[in-house]
């Protein structure tokens, strides 16, 4: 692949901003917004509640006003197709002391439980009952801040206690809260709107609770995640890419695995170019971490990059408990994948051969289109709707880099 492809707003970072504009009085103007079948969702659902939604087709700009929030119910339907859409009880109960919302259920790469979101809104106060599948929440005299330790890290339930926190009355400490990129820029904007968070980017976050938050301008910050595919698929293909606007700091750890896997990696002014001019790719053992660990949002895509590496690699998932659905689809177009338990040994094979395969999440079905760039003759991804929950225009990105990808048919 050669050329330079535009990352876009990270997906995982505009769900939760847009949960936010539930808090502000006044306009939340959000920049450089992914428009993705996720985030489109996500309107749709913040309209339900009330919230002014101006985000014409195609736009990156998207203006959200919750002046008047006039229901405070996320229903079955529109939480169990998108997990995040659960983001929105919390500033519900802190804007309004009132929240009910569908539990979210499994997905495909676990059994994803929110029972530490749910501790975090009681210590902060709230009564929480379950009934019938829905979290019925209030706290009716508002929330109080509270000191709640996480006993493991979890991205959402850290977000989550943020949004709440930022209307509590008096201070929230969260310990062992998660690092990742996306907090910091959650904690950015909440304190452009009025907030009082410190700490964020480390695993102590204060929250000093204010009466009412206002509304800024943000400009979402760049997706890492989509970022990191292409550098996979650039160093799959070997040639010369530019990631326009990829952050290095939040990518050191796949630059880590690049660099030792015989990928040079150069941070530029515009951003990362990541460069193989015919080297074979060397096997590299892999962790997953919370930040600034290894990603599991890039454990797939570095899963088909040792498919093609020379050596074995083991690949461990330690964040989610079902996250190698994708090792049997790799294996069809060629890959020597033995899965046991949360580990997965990768022999590496000089070539792939296309096929048909079948995508099952959402990163899962990206590493399937990086493994089909490598291998030889014509690949099928069926069920490519779960790309577009997260990849913005994919086909036309990795096009003007020389990939061949036509879509068929309707992507829903
Ligand atoms: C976020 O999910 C991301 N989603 C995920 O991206 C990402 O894989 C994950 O963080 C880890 O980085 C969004 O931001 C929308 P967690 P989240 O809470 O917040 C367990 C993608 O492909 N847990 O950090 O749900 C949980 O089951 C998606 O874009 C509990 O047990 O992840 C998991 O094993 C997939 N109880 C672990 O913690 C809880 O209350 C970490 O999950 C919460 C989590």
């Amino acid at each position: 692949m050669k050329g330079s492809i535009p990352i876009s707003g990270a997906k995982n970072s505009a769900l939760k901003l847009m949960a936010a504009s539930l808090l502000c009085e006044q306009p939340l103007v959000l920049t450089n917004m992914p428009n993705l079948a996720d985030t489109r969702f996500m309107a749709r659902l913040l309209q339900s509640l009330g919230v002014t939604v101006e985000w014409p087709t195609g736009e990156a700009l998207c203006r959200m006003h919750a002046e008047n929030i006039t229901s405070s119910m996320a229903p079955y339907d529109l939480v169990r197709k998108m997990r995040a859409t659960f983001n929105v009880l919390g500033p519900l109960l802190a804007r309004v002391g009132h929240a009910t919302v569908s539990l979210p259920g499994g997905c495909a790469i676990g059994a994803r439980p929110v029972d530490l979101h749910l501790k975090a809104f009681e210590a902060m106060g709230a009564d929480i009952v379950i009934e019938e599948g829905y979290v019925k929440a209030a706290a009716l005299r508002g929330l109080k801040g509270a000191h709640i330790n996480f006993p493991f890290v979890s991205v959402g339930a850290t977000e989550h206690a943020m949004l709440a926190a930022v209307l509590a009355h008096g201070e929230t400490i969260l310990e062992n809260a998660a690092c990742e990129p996306e907090i910091g820029d959650l904690a950015i904007c909440l304190n452009a709107c009025g907030a009082k968070i410190k700490g964020y980017g480390t695993p102590v976050i204060t929250i000093q609770g204010v009466p009412k938050l206002t509304g800024t301008r943000h400009d979402v910050i760049s997706d890492r995640i989509e970022a990191g595919t292409f550098a996979i698929a650039a160093a799959a293909t070997g040639g010369n890419v530019l990631l326009e606007g990829a952050r290095a700091h939040d990518l050191g750890a796949l630059i880590d695995c690049l660099q030792k896997a015989g990928v040079m990696v150069d941070v530029e002014a515009k951003g990362i170019r990541i460069r193989r001019d015919g080297d074979p790719l060397q096997a590299v053992d892999v962790e997953t971490r919370p930040h600034p660990g290894f990603p599991t949002d890039l454990q797939a895509q570095f899963m088909a990059l040792m498919a093609v590496a020379e050596g074995t690699s083991t690949i461990k998932e330690n964040i989610f408990e079902n996250r190698f659905m994708h090792a049997p689809e790799l294996n069809r177009l060629g890959a020597d994948i033995t899965v046991r338990g949360n580990e997965a040994i990768v022999r590496g094979v000089p070539r792939l051969h296309g096929a048909q395969v079948m995508a099952t999440d959402l990163r899962a079905s990206v590493s399937l289109v990086i493994a089909a760039l490598v291998a030889e003759g014509e690949t099928t991804v069926n069920r490519i709707y779960h790309l577009d929950r997260g990849f913005e225009r994919l086909e036309e990105k990795l096009g003007r880099c020389g990939a061949k990808i036509t879509r068929q048919g309707d992507s829903a």
